[in-house]
C-alpha cells in the first residue's frame, strides 16, 4: 500500500507488484481553485481530512485488510512540507500498528512508474529501459532510466515547468486554475500557427528547455492586441502557445532518444495529459519505429499507484525499510533493520 500526499492530490493505492488493486485520489482542485494556485495551508489541512477516508476506501476497494499487507510505502518528497508530513505520519503509524515495514518513495520515481502499471485497460511493460519525459507542474525532465535507481537526468527546463507555463498563460486568459487541461481543450480548436511564438532553445546542442520566454511573449501579444474578442481567436492563440511547447518539447526528446539508441519513449507527470504532445509523440513513433508508451491519464496527475510500484519494485529488489523516516532512533526497535522480505515472512495479523 501507498499514500501520496507531496501536492494537492491525497491519494491511497494498493498493488501486486505492478498491478493496481485500488487506487483511490481525493483532489482538491475545488479548495485552491479561487486562489489561482495550490495554497500549503490549505493543502496541509485537506490532506489531513481526507488521508484516513481515502486509505480506507483502498483498502475496501482492494477487497483487503490491512493484515493482507506486506508493506506500506509513501511519497518521502520533493512536495510541500506540511503536504507531506501528513502521508508520512499517517504511513509511519500504520506500518508501526500492524508491524509492517515501511518504505519512502521519491516523487519523481513515482512518476517514471506510472507507465508499466497494469490494470483492466492498461498493461504496461515491464520497468526499463527507456527514455522518459517527464512534465507536470513542478518538473520537466528527460531521464535515462536504465533500471531501478539507475536514471542518469539528461537535461530539463532552466526556468518554468511545462505545467507552471501552461497555468500561468491560463491564468492570462482568465482560464482558471489549473490551465492545462482547458487550454489544452480550446487548443485542440484552434490553429496551431495562427500565431508565431518562439521555440526557445530549439537548437541548442542539449537537452534544456526553456518556457518563461514563450510565457513573455503570450503576455506580449495580449499587451498588444488585447484580450481574445472571439471563442476562435482564444482557441488559435491557445493552439499557437501549445504549438510552440509540443514542438520544442518533441524535437529535443525525439534527438535525445535516437542519439541514445533507446527504443522505449514514456511520457509521464501531469502534462503528459496533454493531446497535442501525445499525438507528435505518438506519429514520430509510427514514423520512427520505436515503441511509445504514455502513462495512462488516470495515472498522468498524483496519484498512489506509481508510488506503490516504485516501493514494490524496491522491495523485489531487497530493499530494507526507509528507517530515516521515523525521526527518533528508539522507534528502530517497532520496524527493525532486517530485509523486507524476511520482514514480509515474519509479520502477523494486526492485532
Ligand atoms: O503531476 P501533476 O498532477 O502535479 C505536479 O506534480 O505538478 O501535474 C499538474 C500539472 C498542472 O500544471 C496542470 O496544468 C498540468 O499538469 N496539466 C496539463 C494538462 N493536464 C494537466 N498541462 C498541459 N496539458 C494538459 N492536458
Ligand atoms: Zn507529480
Amino acid at each position: 500500500m501507498a499514500l501520496e500526499s507531496s501536492c494537492d492530490e491525497t491519494a491511497c493505492a494498493i498493488v501486486n507488484g505492478r498491478e493496481v488493486l485500488a487506487s483511490v485520489v481525493a483532489s482538491q482542485i475545488a479548495t485552491h481553485a479561487p486562489f489561482g494556485g495550490v495554497v500549503p495551508e490549505l493543502a496541509s489541512r485537506a490532506h489531513l481530512d481526507a488521508a484516513v477516508p481515502v486509505t480506507l476506501a483502498a483498502l475496501h476497494k482492494a477487497q483487503l485488510e490491512l493484515s493482507d499487507l506486506d508493506a506500506v510505502a509513501v511519497t518521502q518528497g520533493p512536495g510541500l512540507i506540511g503536504a507531506l508530513l501528513v502521508g508520512v505520519q499517517l504511513a509511519k503509524g500504520l506500518a508501526v500498528a500492524s508491524g509492517l515495514p515501511l518504505l519512502g518513495v521519491h516523487h519523481m520515481e513515482g512518476h517514471l512508474f506510472s507507465t508499466s502499471l497494469i490494470d483492466a485497460d492498461h498493461a504496461g511493460p515491464a520497468f526499463a529501459p527507456h527514455l522518459a519525459l517527464l512534465v507536470s507542474g513542478g518538473h520537466t525532465e528527460l531521464v535515462h532510466v536504465e533500471g531501478l535507481g539507475n536514471y542518469t537526468r539528461l537535461g530539463g527546463t532552466r526556468d518554468d515547468a511545462v505545467g507552471e507555463a501552461y497555468d500561468k498563460v491560463a491564468k492570462m486568459l482568465g482560464l482558471g486554475y489549473p490551465g492545462g487541461p482547458t487550454v489544452d481543450r480550446l487548443a485542440q480548436a484552434g490553429r496551431g500557427d495562427a500565431i508565431e511564438f518562439p521555440r526557445a532553445m530549439i537548437h541548442r546542442p542539449n537537452d534544456e528547455f526553456s518556457f518563461a520566454g514563450l510565457k513573455t511573449a503570450v503576455s506580449v501579444h495580449l499587451e498588444r492586441e488585447g484580450q481574445p474578442s472571439t471563442r476562435a481567436e482564444l482557441e488559435d492563440l491557445c493552439a499557437s502557445f501549445q504549438a510552440a511547447v509540443v514542438d520544442v518539447l518533441a524535437f529535443k526528446t525525439l534527438r535525445a532518444r535516437r542519439r541514445l539508441g533507446v527504443r522505449r519513449l514514456c511520457v509521464v507527470g501531469g502534462a503528459a495529459a496533454n493531446s497535442g504532445l501525445r499525438a507528435a509523440l505518438q506519429s514520430a513513433a509510427a514514423k520512427e519505429g520505436f515503441e511509445f508508451v504514455p502513462a495512462p491519464l488516470r495515472y498522468c496527475g498524483d496519484n498512489a499507484a506509481m508510488i506503490a510500484a516504485a516501493a514494490a519494485a524496491r522491495i523485489e529488489a531487497g530493499e530494507d525499510a526507509s528507517l530515516e523516516l521515523f525521526s527518533h532512533r528508539s522507534l528502530d526497535k517497532l520496524v527493525p533493520p532486517r530485509s523486507v522480505t524476511a520482514a514480509v515472512r515474519d509479520v502477523g495479523p494486526t492485532t
